[in-house]
């Protein structure tokens, strides 16, 4: 039996109406694994039907990254390769048009009410993972990120943004897009894609989907007088209409074969109205099918202390100089004094959901025990200054780098003692796992991917209720711990050793991709 946290799970019903993890034995997927067998044979699946996957992000670390969408996209395609004919569907944003120098135009999408017509482009990376780019200057090739411009707010048609990506990924699918070639299975991820499980229903065609929820706090809400621009019959809008507007995510959860998120207890918590953001009931009745599922994120083989090439000094699970080098030089990079106290970090969007109010919460306390604070990111203003102010505050002990940048991040999780995490609520999360892997401990709220990801008191610590007193508590914990160094190693130890690789969560993808083929293709 594989690990828990690491299986493909239907979240299904039992005779008793209670949910339960189930390993999908009554899905006829199992038939095709031998007894004890967990994850697919490494033979290659091109010339099976469920073998070809479209593969549809508004996101890709390759050429560009909001947040762990970006991640998941640049590492699962990659992970799934060799066993299944995966491509990748991305909008051509700036970062990715830079590479048109290489890109061969192969298939044409039509207008339809106020959605343009586009053109797509296909491109080979260097390790010849093929992606198709969907070309409309006009709706993508904009500075600012795939959602907001610089200020933050959100592109104003962004619902004919990310409905001219769905319907692009549904025509593909249908073979409606000129391409020679046509998936049997479209893989979309969070809501500006989940329109796509509608278009194809709407448009007949016998591909089936898999909608992969990263966040169902997003959910890409308009108004519902925009249906008829968007090229919605009067006679569908229903399917769409969440509380009088249009939700693309709500689309994509009621016509997709097939729902997935990113860890098993999140699974489970958006099936219960605290987690589920008004769309708990629908997807009960998923789970009551058997078609909503968890499988928790990998991470990839660049986060290896060993060799990282963001860093200068390198480390592992027996030569610690280097950790205790990159500690020094982090905190220099930071302006903080030398100190022997711990170093605690915060590598994080600054948004609500990832509870940055307790982080500052703690900050004091973290100063008057002898610790220092590092925290890296942006977001909300309001959060952002706040942080700003607690770096006045305490100039020796908290150290602020406003904004996103990846090697300094990489520098952090090498040279912290412990991360903070105290996600009001957590998908899965990335964060934690790239902390273990660089020996850094994660202190989190027990909730979601960070339950399944963390063992309290082992590769991390865990608190449950997401309140300053409770954060409190861990970080008092946290302290204690630091104190008896054999203690500190030996979790640090367990922590390295503990993150999954992409070629785990790779596995049950592929499985999930020939079960919802099987069923619905
Ligand atoms: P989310 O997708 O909700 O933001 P995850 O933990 O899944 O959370 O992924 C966040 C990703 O973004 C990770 O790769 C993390 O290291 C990275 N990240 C977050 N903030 C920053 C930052 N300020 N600078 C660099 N990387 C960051
Ligand atoms: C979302 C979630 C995060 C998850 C990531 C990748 O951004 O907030 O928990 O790790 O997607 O799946």
């Amino acid at each position: 039996m594989s690990h828990p946290h690491e299986s493909v799970v239907p979240v299904v019903q039992s005779p008793k109406g209670l949910l339960r993890d189930g390993d999908g034995s009554s899905i006829r997927v199992s038939r095709r694994l031998r007894p004890g067998q967990t994850t697919p044979s490494r033979r290659r699946t091109t010339s099976r039907p469920e073998g070809r996957i479209l593969f549809v992000t508004s996101e890709m670390a390759d050429f560009i990254k909001a947040g762990g969408l970006g991640d998941v996209a640049s590492s699962l395609p990659r992970a799934v390769r060799e066993r299944a004919d995966i491509r990748v569907l991305i909008p051509g944003y700036p970062d990715v048009m830079a590479r048109a120098k290489g890109m061969r135009k192969v298939g044409r999408i039509p207008a339809l009410a106020g959605l343009p017509p586009c053109e797509i482009g296909r491109l080979t990376l260097a390790d010849g993972l093929p992606v198709y780019v969907l070309i409309c200057p006009m709706l993508y090739d904009r500075p600012g990120s795939p959602y907001v411009d610089h200020q933050g707010r959100d592109w104003v048609d962004n619902a004919v943004r990310f409905a001219t990506f769905s319907r692009a990924a549904a025509l593909i699918a249908g073979g409606q897009a000129g391409l020679k070639w046509r998936p049997d299975l479209l893989h979309l991820n969070d809501w500006p894609c989940a329109l796509a499980a509608a278009y194809l229903k709407w448009n007949g065609a016998t591909a089936c989907s898999l909608l992969t929820i990263h966040n169902l706090a997003y959910q890409g809400l308009f108004p519902l007088d925009e249906a008829a621009v968007l090229g919605i019959e009067p006679e569908h809008v229903a399917e769409l209409d969440f509380h009088g507007q249009l939700s693309f995510l709500r689309a994509g959860i009621v016509h997709a074969d097939q729902v997935s998120t990113v860890s098993i207890s999140y699974a489970r918590q958006i099936t219960a109205p605290a987690d589920g953001c008004g769309m708990d009931s629908l997807l009960r009745r998923h789970a009551a099918r058997g078609r909503l599922s968890g499988i928790v994120n990998g991470i990839d083989a660049s986060w290896d202390p060993r060799s990282d090439h963001h860093l200068e000094d390198h480390f592992d699970l027996h030569r610690w100089e280097g950790r205790e080098a990159n500690k020094q030089r982090v905190r220099r990079a930071f302006g903080l004094p030398d100190s022997d106290g711990p170093v605690f970090a915060v590598v994080s969007r600054l948004v609500h959901q990832k509870g940055l109010d307790l982080s500052c919460a703690v900050a004091p306390q973290i100063a008057a025990a002898g610790g220092q604070l590092l925290i890296i990111g942006g977001g909300e203003p309001q959060i952002e200054a706040e942080v700003a102010q607690l770096a006045r505050r305490f100039p020796a002990c908290v150290g602020v780098y406003p904004g996103f940048d990846e090697a300094l991040a990489r520098q952090m999780f090498a040279g912290s003692d412990f991360l903070l995490m105290p996600s009001r609520f957590e998908p899965c999360g990335l964060s934690q796992m790239y902390a273990q892997r660089f020996g850094c401990l994660p202190i989190a709220h027990a909730t979601g991917g960070l339950i399944d990801t963390i063992e309290d008191g082992v590769t991390g610590l865990l608190f449950s209720g997401a309140d300053v007193d409770a954060l409190r508590r861990c970080v008092q914990r946290a302290f204690r711990i630091h104190r008896i160094p054999g203690l500190m190693a030996a979790m640090r130890r367990a922590a390295m050793l503990r993150p999954a690789s992409w070629e785990t969560a790779g596995g049950h993808y592929l499985r999930l991709y020939e079960r919802v083929v099987e069923q619905y293709a």
